[in-house]
């Protein structure tokens, strides 16, 4: 975007430096709006979406995005006094026992590890924001924050443009897995000068994939063979924004987070989940930071109040404080009696059915010069193009009336598209996929 009124007013020169650089992306909004003018099919929309009639017991065929009724519910009820005074900093209390709550639970599943490290949940609004906070938490601008190459976008604003970080980065994928050995080797080698934070985005979005209990555990041995070797710590920032969409068993069914806890005293794992994609409440803005404690940094209780403090300080210094209503809607579906959980397997249920759908046709498909990426989970596919994936992208929705999002990164030699699974109807995967396929050909 260029901004020549700014400009010509002189508010541009009136601005910080950070403000006259940064610049919200387009691209994404851009392939959105111009899919809900042009596409039939619309496979561009982040947030999981269908008829109502798949999740509500007398629904029909309007298509709605997902959500929850037990939250919905809870939400529309609250008394006044839930919402109008402010929350506090860091969190309803009762919110954060019952996310702490949730989070154990879910880890307990598939993980052994010490529940008394797990730390009580700071309220943020939204996983961008836990992102946000841990970055200035954690990184002074022109610090290094490494990540793997396939991420979300919006890494870029939140890390580069505001925080004034690097992101470097290491393949996502080798020989169909996860790629530990690259990732080791680019975390040991700074590791070698200071600490080191990783931001790791599984389910990952773009790509829908999910690593192996078997990978997390070969980076959980790595990372500490890492931390052995030098005095400096490594900081693992988990975005689990997707938690627990996971439709293969053999990828980790909830976040390798758990596999962190109490690794190491060098090692501190931070988990960032939040109710946005979990309860499919995008709107409530209500996340959590979560940290996984060593026991040799003593005593729990004192530690969470100094973080507390910590990262009070830059809520009260931003934000202020969370939207208090959506913090009691979630903690009372939570707390009762797992309804919040029934009616979500509904949707993950739905999702996998998606996703079934989306792996037999890409493999069924004859796509020239294309390789569908690894994917288990989440609610993308991500599909490395030969064609420029912008042109396909435009060809797709003027001539097949298809919206997928196209996402080019020339210094990681990143050229694909993505396709939301989530947001389209099991009987149109397939037809979305043979799509693709036409429009490649037109086009190679
Ligand atoms: C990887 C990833 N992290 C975080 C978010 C944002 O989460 P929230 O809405 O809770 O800020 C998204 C949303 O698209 C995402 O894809």
């Amino acid at each position: 975007m260029k901004f020549e009124a700014l400009e010509r007013s002189g508010l541009l020169g009136a601005m910080s430096d950070i403000a006259r650089e940064i610049v919200l992306p387009q691209g994404i909004f851009y392939w959105s709006g111009r899919a809900k003018k042009e596409a039939e099919i619309d496979a561009t929309i982040g947030s999981a979406q269908g008829k109502t009639s798949l999740f509500l017991p007398k629904g029909d065929d309007t298509v709605r995005t997902f959500y929850l009724p037990s939250v919905v519910e809870r939400l529309s009820a609250l008394d006044p006094e839930q919402v109008v005074p402010y929350a506090p900093i860091n969190g309803a209390p009762k919110f954060r026992a019952a996310w702490r709550k949730w989070i154990v639970e879910k880890l307990s599943e598939q993980y052994e590890f010490d529940q008394n490290l797990i730390s009580n949940p700071i309220t943020v609004p939204g996983v961008t924001a836990a992102i946000a906070f841990l970055s200035r938490l954690f990184l002074s601008p022109g610090r290094t924050i490494i990540c793997h190459d396939l991420k979300w976008e919006n890494y870029h604003p939140i890390l580069e443009d505001s925080q004034q970080l690097e992101i470097a980065t290491f393949p996502l994928f080798r020989e169909g897995g996860f790629d530990t050995g690259s990732f080791l080797s680019l975390v040991g080698e700074m590791l070698k000068k200071q600490d080191v934070t990783a931001i790791l985005n599984f389910p990952n979005n773009p790509t829908g994939f999910m690593p192996t209990i078997r990978d997390a555990e070969d980076m959980r041995k790595g990372l500490i063979e890492a931390a052995e070797k030098t005095g400096n710590k490594i900081i693992l920032i988990f975005d689990d924004a997707y938690d627990g969409f996971v439709y293969d068993k053999d990828a980790a069914g909830i976040s390798i987070f758990g596999k962190f806890v109490g690794a190491h005293p060098r090692i501190v794992p931070i988990k960032c989940d939040g109710a946005s994609k979990e309860f499919l409440l995008y709107g409530g803005r209500i996340a959590s930071i979560t940290f996984g404690f060593h026991p040799s940094w003593g005593d729990p209780e004192q530690l969470q109040k100094e973080l507390d403090n910590k990262i009070g300080a830059f809520i009260r210094g931003s934000i202020s404080n969370c939207n208090h209503g959506a913090q009691i809607a979630i903690a009372g579906a939570i707390e009762d009696g797992g309804i919040a959980k029934k009616e979500r397997a509904v949707i993950v249920g739905i999702l996998e059915k998606r996703y079934s759908a989306l792996k037999k046709a890409l493999a069924a498909a004859d796509i020239p010069g294309a390789t569908p990426l690894p994917f288990n989970s989440g609610f993308f596919a991500f599909v490395n193009v030969k064609v420029e994936a912008e042109k396909l992208a435009d060809h797709l929705l003027k001539k097949y009336k298809l919206g997928i999002i196209p996402h080019t990164d020339a210094e990681n030699n990143i050229n694909g598209i993505r396709i939301a699974f989530c947001s389209v109807d099991e009987s149109l995967i397939a037809e979305t996929v043979g799509r693709i396929e036409a429009g490649v050909k037109d086009l190679s």
